[in-house]
């Protein structure tokens, strides 16, 4: 089985001025670990990421957008395209984060062609997975995260599955504190290995997937002690040097 290198990336939301983000990232980049031990990264606002990288030059701290539209260009008032971030010297995107499915529309449709657009730009597309908690009570989480493994996934070749990390993040967790169990993580995780081994047994075994729903430092090792979970995906806690730095710590050990 090939060595998943862990993965933690710091998703900022709608956060960080320039200032904000310059200060953030100088006290985090130059602590981050070598890629081969713990791939690190932070999500910032597209304001932010010309300031965020320039902070992170020289550094292994990568710098991800958190959205892009899937064309290349054209008439599409107020979006984004991968090239425009690759530009900028971008890493990476998280794409489907919940809040973009649950606030903006944000479709499985939209997202098929999301994904290889990313890929194909150069970009390491984050793709986001997870069920509601009316879903997570009614026994639906399966059918949830099949539909949206299977529908987000479609446009892209078995070859370039394990290119993709994916981060399955119950909706129920997200800024709630209320932390999925390390058991119902690991459950959930394996589950969505096993969809992407449908498609292809070598990309199962190598693609990086997180967990991200209220990590914390103190349960972040937990987490990532779990067979199928690669690393985090963190909200609320990647604000703050110290605790998105111990969540990284954290990582080593998984
Ligand atoms: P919190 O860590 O604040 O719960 O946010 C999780 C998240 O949505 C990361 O994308």
């Amino acid at each position: 089985m090939p060595e998943r290198t862990p993965y933690v990336a710091g998703n900022w939301k709608m956060w960080g001025s320039q200032a904000e983000a310059r200060d953030l990232v100088a006290a985090i980049a130059p602590r981050v670990p070598a890629p081969a031990e713990v791939e690190t990264a932070v999500c910032a606002p597209f304001t932010a990421l010309a300031t965020a990288l320039e902070a992170a030059q020289g550094t292994d701290l990568a710098v991800l957008a958190q959205n892009m539209h899937q064309a290349q260009g054209g008439a599409f008032t107020g979006e984004v395209s991968a090239p425009m971030l690759t530009e900028l010297g971008v890493q990476g995107v998280v794409l489907g984060h919940s809040e973009r499915r649950q606030f903006f529309g944000e479709t499985d449709r939209a997202l098929q062609e999301k994904v290889p657009a990313a890929l194909e730009a150069g970009l390491r597309p984050i793709l986001c997975v997870g069920e509601t908690e009316e879903e997570n009570e009614a026994g639906e989480t399966q059918r949830k995260l099949r539909q949206q493994v299977q529908e987000d996934l479609n446009g892209l070749a078995p070859q370039h599955l394990a290119e993709v990390v994916i981060a399955y993040e119950p909706i129920w967790a997200i800024g709630t504190g209320k932390t999925a169990t390390a058991e119902q993580a690991q459950e959930a995780c394996a589950f969505v290995r096993a969809l992407v081994g449908d498609k292809s047994k070598e990309a199962a075994a190598a693609v990086r997937i997180l967990y991200g729903g209220s990590v914390k430092p103190a349960n972040a090792a937990g987490l990532m002690a779990q067979e199928d979970i690669d690393g985090a995906l963190v909200g609320g806690a990647s604000l703050e040097a110290e605790s998105f730095l111990a969540i990284v710590e954290a990582a080593k050990g998984g």
